[in-house]
């Protein structure tokens, strides 16, 4: 039988809104910029860096609402709530957002091109399988 469909209180809906806006700027930003790269080169060598350091401005305070919205998340559940699988992906996510956060400052330090190409591909992948994650701990 289908459960009832209902409205989220209205706390929930400003939590959960700031946490999925967040993850949008974090990710959607990354294939974006990503995607744009090619044409961006064409504007001087030194039009990647700038686009770069003006997503950084836009990334980075959105990675910090979305750590800021999580524990706002993992406070928002009642005692109880969680069951042994729920901790396990909880888990996996915060290694997953550990390992983004972490690649994506490795990206923007290094200077070797491989190290730069690679950090930023298994960063993307850390945040798309913590936003793939988030949906499974959400039910
Ligand atoms: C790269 C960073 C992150 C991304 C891309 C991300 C993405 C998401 C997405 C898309 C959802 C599903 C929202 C929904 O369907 O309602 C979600 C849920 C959730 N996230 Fe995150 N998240 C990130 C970081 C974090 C952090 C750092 C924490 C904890 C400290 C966290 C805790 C949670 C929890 C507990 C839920 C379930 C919310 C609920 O059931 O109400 N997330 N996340």
């Amino acid at each position: 039988m289908l459960a009832t469909a209902h409205l989220a209180p209205g706390l929930d809906i400003l939590r959960i809104s700031l946490h999925v806006l967040a993850a949008a700027v974090w990710i959607g930003g990354q294939i974006v910029v990503a995607g744009l790269l090619p044409t961006v080169r064409g504007f001087g060598d030194d039009a990647p860096k700038k686009i770069a350091r003006a997503f950084a401005r836009l990334s980075w305070p959105a990675f910090a609402v979305l750590i800021i919205t999580g524990i706002w998340n993992v406070a928002a559940l009642k005692n109880g709530d969680g069951s042994q699988s729920w901790s396990a992906v909880m888990g996996i996510k915060y290694v997953m957002v550990i390992l983004a956060g972490g690649l994506v400052y490795v990206h923007t330090t290094a200077t070797s091109p491989k190290l730069k190409g690679a950090s930023a591909g298994i960063a993307l992948l850390a945040s798309v399988a913590a936003m793939v994650l988030g949906v499974g701990l959400a039910g």
